[in-house]
């Protein structure tokens, strides 16, 4: 195999083989391939893409660099969820016990947050005694007990995935479909699950920016999960705005069992229970509406609840606050955020809420950045909402040393409100495969 060979019929836009993908790879993770070789593919694969076949080959010898989960202890039919990531995102706390509690395994590894947006381990772990870093065999014991759970990633999963995505950060080359699609796809066909639902998400919080990048991004991934013997689909979901009211670990944590509790049915809840029908199509049991009517029946008869306790108990986690949320709800400063006029609320940008979040502790800058699981963003009022002069718009909360007055103010400068209602924004976008 000859790097410059690959490089250059990469620039000139003829497909590579899934031999040659597959050499290549091998020998980047095998360190023979310098970085300055794979970052010049990587660029001009941002410039020429990839086909379809070169995005699968890709994917599938990404999958084939390291372990694969072996999840054939399960009892039942498994079903994965990926989310391309979002603020405000707690709904894997939600739909893995709502699917669980229909009879079907919802096994989960997730990884931290890093920056703007949350990650479910960081949520789990906000939770006193909640451990995420279990031996794999009593990881296959609680889904088999209860059908849910959701660990941190352990063994030599996908090694090519952590050198390339390492090197993309570093030559801006992370925001191209088929690099992106072939990152969370090989990690997803790794995890082994037989259906996979993939929520792509877009608007100024995600990484697609724009519905028509959501959707090539989401046929691509369901092509290369189809093509690699799982049964796949996705839906493009509308992150421009937050998901939900709570921003930050905690909050999330509260907010998800609120849901479970069947004590909120906004635009989360729908969201979840749209998510939880289509998981449970795939796992094959039954058309979307009668899925749909399964996954609110879990709510409404508490097994989702039940579910999410006793795996929440089964990983150490303390449950009492599933009855009393002061027990985790512990932040020392709180700064309430006040409408400047009259109007409706027609922006309330995702990213920005994100980051102020970030500002106030709940996530990281770095890698090694520790997190104030206390602190986040409350919104009292949506997209949308009608409010007066002086209503209150939000609540900062924080244990941190961060200046939150400069955050409170930088935040009040971004919302826009106006005397002409907004049109309304369905969640759902569009649904793919
Ligand atoms: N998430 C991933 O895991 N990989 C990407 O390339 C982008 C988002």
């Amino acid at each position: 195999m000859n790097m410059y060979e690959i490089i250059s019929k990469t620039k000139r836009g003829i497909e590579l083989t899934a031999e040659e993908i597959k050499l290549m790879v091998d020998g980047y993770v095998k360190k023979e391939i310098p970085d300055y070789q794979m970052s010049a593919w990587l660029m001009a694969v941002c410039f020429k893409s990839l086909t379809q076949k070169e995005t699968l080959a890709l994917t599938e010898a990404m999958r084939d660099s390291g372990d694969l989960v072996d999840l054939t202890g399960i009892s039942t039919v498994t079903v994965d969820k990926h989310s391309t990531g979002g603020v405000g995102d707690k709904t894997s706390l939600i739909i893995g016990p709502v699917v669980a509690a229909c009879g079907v395994s919802v096994p989960k590894m997730s990884g931290k947050g890093l920056g703007h947006t949350g990650g479910t381990i960081d949520k789990l772990e906000s939770i006193p005694g909640c451990k995420t870093q279990i031996p794999f065999e009593q990881f296959i014991d609680h889904i088999n007990k209860t059908g849910f759970s959701i660990v941190s990633q352990s063994g030599n999963l996908v090694p090519a995935d952590k050198l390339l995505y390492a090197l993309r950060d570093v030559t801006a080359t992370v925001d191209s479909i088929p690099l992106i699609c072939s990152s969370i796809m090989s990690k997803k066909l790794a995890m082994g699950a037989d259906c996979i639902l993939l929520d792509v998400k877009m608007g100024s919080g995600a990484f697609m920016k724009n519905t028509e990048d959501a959707c090539s991004l989401a046929e691509l991934m369901v092509s290369v999960g189809k093509n690699a013997g799982k049964k796949c689909m996705a839906v493009v979901t509308d992150m421009d705005i937050p998901l939900g009211k709570a921003i930050g670990n905690t909050l999330e944590v509260i907010e998800a069992t609120e849901i479970l509790k069947g004590n909120d049915k906004g635009r989360l809840y729908e969201l979840c229970m749209e998510l939880s029908a289509y998981m449970l199509v795939l796992a094959g049991k039954g058309t979307k509406d009668e899925c749909r009517k399964l996954a609110q029946e879990a709510i409404v008869s508490g097994k989702a609840l039940e579910v999410f306790k006793r795996s929440v108990m089964q990983q150490g986690g303390d449950t009492a606050f599933i009855d009393d949320y002061g027990m985790i709800d512990k932040a020392t400063l709180r700064r309430e955020v006040y409408s400047l006029s009259d109007g409706y609320i027609v922006k309330m940008d995702s990213e920005v809420i994100g980051r102020a979040s970030l500002a106030l502790g709940a996530g990281r800058v770095t890698k090694e950045s520790s997190i104030d699981y206390t602190a986040g963003i409350m919104l009292e009022k949506e997209y949308g909402d009608y409010v007066k002069k002086g209503e209150k718009l939000m609540t900062l909360i924080t244990s941190s040393d961060c200046d939150i007055e400069d955050i409170a103010g930088k935040l009040i400068e971004t919302i826009e409100i106006s005397e002409n209602k907004p049109q309304e924004r369905p969640v759902i976008i569009k649904t793919v495969g």
